[in-house]
């Protein structure tokens, strides 16, 4: 029995019992949905390897769950089942994306052939993505960009905090670099050999959060079958970055006073308390005394944290830096390709890159230049290498060129939603939050469109950061 799951999705009911008896005697785990929005919703809960859809369908049809479960996860290929009559939609589905097609009345040994095929595909794609990853990750530098006032102003706070055992709160808007900095304080620090370990507060269930952070010991729970250790027992002797602390439950917030006040957690499960010896520094985006007003947020737990408060100004705010920054991602891209690309940004590009107004700040900035660099026809990146970005631009100019020419609202709206996403690497909850519209609503959105996720930046975003 292999332990590849296969989804299959037809509105006919014998075409999802044949299918089902075919592949499940191959050794997949089959799950069956009848309608294209039950197989987003079962692909949203967990990917499958491969999907074998049927195209014409009542309600979504093959097209648009292709485009749904590549959103999901662009490594699971996707095979359409089609009748005779449809196929020049097959051909259609396929360059768009859809790794095969089948007829309904094939062989069972071309069905075989076309879903192992896809499994082997899945798995390859899969490592890719993973490995893509690994490196990004592992090239990332903590080496921070700038030279305006207000980061030379950043840059000697650090230094000054770097080595005492205070606990800092990180203030900044999405993207403005509060994770570099956080590590930067590390690194600089003498705990800077002991671990840095950074947890998405906001990321986590709640159910979950405090044995994440905490650890548990066995029989604690069901499924707690040996004792765990927490984040904070991984940090022990470095640093533990609590980043999206605004979003953390109000019961878990009790637990994190106890532990700034007396330096000892609780265990879930356990009888008595254990000691650690770790800096805590957090981060937010969000106002924590404005939380505090609305009965978000533990008044005494803002105290606690904000010893020292650090405000990372937005992008907008030190503009002087932009051709800094543009000229380090362009260092790095090129990098990549061990120093055999040239590329520069033309002047009117640059001009552009320095008026806009970055709600997505250093992050935008660097995924606008990554997808320069790779969309650029020349060796400059020119203002039509920087989609999106010229829209913001009449914005913060005030005047309006696009009054007058014949743009479809709907391409406005799709343009700022791929935008917006850019600037959060992806993130779709992030995103929706941004554009104020539900995640549903987002997702219903990324659909229509057509907008297909850069499956990299979302494999990129595990729970923990
Ligand atoms: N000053 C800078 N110099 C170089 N790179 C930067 C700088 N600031 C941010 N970055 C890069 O921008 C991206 C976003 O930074 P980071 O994750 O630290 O932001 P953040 O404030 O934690 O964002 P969020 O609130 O969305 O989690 C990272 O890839 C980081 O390397
Ligand atoms: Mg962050």
């Amino acid at each position: 029995m292999s332990d590849h799951t296969v989804l299959i999705v037809d509105d006919e009911e014998s075409m999802l019992q044949y299918l089902s008896i075919l592949l499940t005697r191959e050794g997949y785990k089959v799950d069956t949905a009848k309608c294209g929005l039950e197989a987003l919703q079962k692909m949203e809960k967990s990917p499958f390897d491969v999907v074998l859809t049927d195209i014409q369908m009542p309600g979504l049809d093959g097209i648009q769950v292709l485009k749904g479960i590549k959103a999901i996860d662009s490594t699971t290929p996707v095979i359409m089942i089609t009748a005779y009559a449809d196929e020049q939609t097959a051909i259609h589905a396929v360059n768009h994306g859809a790794y095969s097609y089948l007829h309904k009345h094939c062989k069972n040994d071309e069905i075989k052939l076309v879903v192992r095929n896809a499994v082997s595909l899945r798995k390859v794609k899969k490592e890719n993505v993973q490995l893509k990853t690994e490196i990004k990750r592992s090239k990332k530098s903590t080496k921070i960009i700038g030279q305006s006032r207000e980061m030379n102003g950043l840059f000697r706070l650090v230094d000054k905090i770097a080595d005492t055992n205070a606990t800092v709160l990180i203030h900044g808007e999405s993207g403005t670099g509060k994770e570099l900095i956080a590590k930067s304080i590390h690194e600089k620090s003498s705990r800077s050999k002991a671990p840095f370990v950074a947890i998405n507060c906001g990321a986590i269930p709640e159910t979950l959060l405090e044995s994440q952070l905490f650890g548990h010991v066995k029989g604690s729970f069901t499924g707690a079958d040996k004792d765990h250790n927490g984040f904070c027992q991984q940090a022990a002797g470095g640093t533990i970055f609590l980043d999206e602390i605004g979003e953390t439950p109000l019961a878990i917030q009790v637990k994190l006073l106890r532990m700034l006040q007396e330096r000892e957690i609780y265990p879930v499960g356990a009888s008595q308390h254990v000691k650690v010896d770790l800096r805590v520094i957090a981060a937010t985006n969000k106002d924590l005394a404005h939380e505090v007003v609305a009965g978000n947020f533990r008044e005494d737990l803002f105290y606690r944290l904000n010893v020292i408060p650090v405000a990372l100004p937005s992008l907008s705010q030190r503009r002087d830096d932009i051709p800094l920054l543009v000229d380090h991602f362009l260092k790095r891209h090129i990098a990549e390709y061990k120093g055999q690309l040239k590329t520069a940004v033309a002047d009117e590009a640059l001009n552009i890159l320095q008026s806009y107004d970055w709600p997505g700040n250093v992050r935008e900035l660097e995924n606008v230049i990554e997808r320069a660099c790779i969309i650029r026809d020349s060796e400059k990146i020119s203002a039509v290498d920087l989609p999106g970005i010229n829209a913001g631009l009449e914005e913060t100019n005030n005047s309006n060129p696009s009054v007058g020419t014949h743009i479809p609202l709907e391409d406005v709206e799709k343009a700022h939603i791929i935008t917006v996403l850019n600037s959060v690497g992806g993130r779709k909850k992030q995103a929706s939050e941004i554009l104020d519209i539900n995640p549903s609503t987002l997702y219903r959105k990324l659909l229509k469109y057509g907008i297909e996720e850069d499956s990299d930046v979302e494999a990129a975003e595990p729970v923990l950061v």
